[in-house]
């Protein structure tokens, strides 16, 4: 169930917004939010926040702002969407204050039905998380073993194919693992065409496609009998063995899993499919810290800047990422700095083109494995895994997603 609050909307939008089918939907009118006596904070009980707070097109942009700031300073984890009052497309002035305000989306007052279904679909993924892990064992909670102190979902994403993901994800699980063994889950949620299990020269016994199923939803134990283990110190969920076994999976059952196994592991490591399917959509909505990958060619590059800006447009870019620079090359005809103001980050890891590589991944024996052999690859990886190590845990983060430079 959804629990969305509507300050200030019209009488239309809160009929729109009724109809979704799982959505609980309470209004406070205009004159209501205007009246002196009335103090939304709290009116909030903190036992029962709203998954998403709309603030409507009815008020003064000034005091919709101002509203957007109090909420996301005392419950900065509700989901704030603007209703502009005008039609068409939302000004890019409006959306950069709405997001400094808190705002993690604006809507235009003709938002289609698609963009308002998503937006809800993102609450509910969003209140999901917030909540206990959903898993049940017969009735009763699952009670993990040994639960990490904090847990932190590390995913790695590119627009593009091919650009080292996996070798990245791989190689970053090993690294971690020689610092936290058993702590590590490295999952392969390129559901079609996943090869870590080839990378890792593992024969998984069980896949990603059996930890999705309702019984193993349903206890977290179930999960972890799904993993493999690598010889590394760290546990890995392989991609299923045929293209089409993971079709009807959802982003709520992407969600349910990484959920489940952060109860269980202190890093849970995702490697995905080039672009931005729902599956690596749904997991960047449960991600602490998101690694992006480029190459230093312009398709990839610019490709990176769209991603990035739709991710701060729904709201899923994770305040923590790491720009990651992979087979870069000075005969590129590229420079660090010209990537860096396409894309509008900062590149915060280069990692050289290296022969090493392919030759490791095709020995399915990942460099950060051959200690000898590692060279300026590794040294790359290790830092990457201090720089993740270096802005914090999520729980010491006070910011929160947003924002493009
Ligand atoms: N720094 C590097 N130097 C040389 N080769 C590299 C480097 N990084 C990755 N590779 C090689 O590039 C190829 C693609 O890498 P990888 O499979 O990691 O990319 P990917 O983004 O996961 O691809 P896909 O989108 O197909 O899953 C592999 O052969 C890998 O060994
Ligand atoms: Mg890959």
């Amino acid at each position: 169930m959804t629990r969305a609050l509507i300050l200030a909307g019209t009488g239309e939008f809160v009929a729109r917004v009724n109809v979704h089918p799982g959505t609980q939907v309470v209004s406070l009118s205009r004159d209501t939010i205007e009246s002196e006596r009335f103090d939304l904070i709290r009116s909030l009980d903190p036992q029962s926040l709203p998954d998403i707070i709309f603030v409507g097109a009815a008020l003064p942009m000034e005091k919709a702002l101002d509203i957007g700031r109090k909420i996301d300073e005392t419950y900065p984890l509700i989901d704030l969407v603007l209703v502009d009052r005008r039609a068409g497309e939302v000004p890019a002035d409006t959306v950069v204050e709405a997001m400094r305000a808190g705002f993690r989306d604006v809507l235009p007052a003709d938002m289609v039905e698609d963009r308002l279904r998503d937006v809800l679909r993102r609450a509910e993924l969003h209140g999901l998380k917030a909540e206990a892990p959903p898993a049940v064992l017969g009735g009763k909670p699952v009670v993990p073993s040994q639960p990490p102190e904090e847990s932190r979902t590390i995913t790695v994403i590119s627009p593009k194919g091919g650009v080292g993901k996996t070798s990245i994800a791989t190689n970053m699980a090993i690294g971690l693992a020689e610092d936290f063994p058993s702590e590590v889950v490295l999952v392969d949620l390129d559901l079609q065409f996943g090869d870590v299990a080839s990378a890792l020269n593992l024969t998984p016994t069980h896949t990603i496609e059996e930890a999705l199923t309702p019984s193993a939803a349903a206890d977290n134990l179930v999960v972890k009998t799904m993993l493999t283990v690598h010889s590394a110190g760290f546990h890995v969920l392989c991609g299923a063995e045929s293209p089409a076994a993971n079709d009807e999976v959802t982003g709520l059952q992407i969600v349910r899993l990484i959920n489940q196994l952060s109860t269980q592991f202190r890093f849970v490591i995702i490697d995905t499919a080039g672009g931005l399917p729902e599956a690596t959509l749904a997991a960047l909505e449960v991600t602490d810290d998101v690694v992006i990958v480029s190459t230093m060619d312009v398709a990839c590059v610019r490709g990176v800047r769209r991603a990035v800006d739709m991710l701060a447009q729904i709201g899923l870019l994770p305040a923590s990422r790491v720009l990651t620079l992979n087979l870069a090359s000075n005969q590129s005809g590229m420079k660090v700095k010209d990537v860096e103001a396409a894309v509008g980050l900062p590149v915060d890891i280069v990692i050289a083109r290296s022969n090493d590589v392919q030759l490791a991944a095709n020995h399915g024996v990942p460099l950060m494995l051959n200690k000898k052999k590692g060279g300026p690859f590794v040294k790359s990886i290790r830092a990457l895994i201090t720089h993740l190590e270096n802005m914090g845990s999520p729980s010491q983060r006070t910011h929160k997603r947003l924002d493009v430079a």
